[in-house]
């Protein structure tokens, strides 16, 4: 059965997932330069698979007898994300989105023991999935930030 404690946790990673969106896509719209191109890419790719999370959850919550937040609830955290005063400043993106995907690791860590204690496997299931899928994206970005960092 669901927990408070379950439900909390997919609430916050659905806000999360929200704010992510929308960093990442004023971050490919505001950089600018040859040596963005890449990362601008590879940002607008996240921006899909990160809506599709907050979908996921936002279905799971239903599913328990919850809701998504909506807006009015909303609470902004992700002060390293935000666009670089200069736009050719790349680097700062790359550990902004580091930052952003460590948090979301962390969140989904929290939500898999969480739900474990609930005795909540479908939960469990999707904590796992988008696990998977924080780490490639973090994986990918410590990679960026090796290039750039030498760049
Ligand atoms: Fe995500
Ligand atoms: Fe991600």
């Amino acid at each position: 059965m669901s927990s408070d404690r379950v439900i909390e946790i997919l609430r916050k990673a659905y806000s999360d997932e929200i704010e992510t969106v929308m960093n990442y896509q004023t971050n490919a719209i505001v950089l600018d330069g040859v040596r963005a191109e890449e990362i601008k890419e590879s940002l607008q790719t996240d921006i899909q698979e990160e809506l599709g999370h907050a979908e996921q959850i936002g279905q799971r919550l239903k599913q328990l007898g919850a809701r998504p937040p909506g807006s009015e609830e909303f609470v902004a955290r992700q002060e390293t994300l935000q666009p670089p005063e200069d736009s050719t400043d790349v680097l700062a993106v790359i550990r902004g989105v580091l930052d952003a995907e460590r948090d979301a690791i962390e969140t989904y860590r929290e939500l898999i023991e969480a739900a474990e204690e609930a005795n909540d496997p479908v939960t469990e299931d999707l904590a796992v999935t988008l696990l998977a899928d924080e780490e490639a994206h973090r994986t990918e970005f410590e990679g960026f930030e090796k290039e750039y960092s030498d760049g």
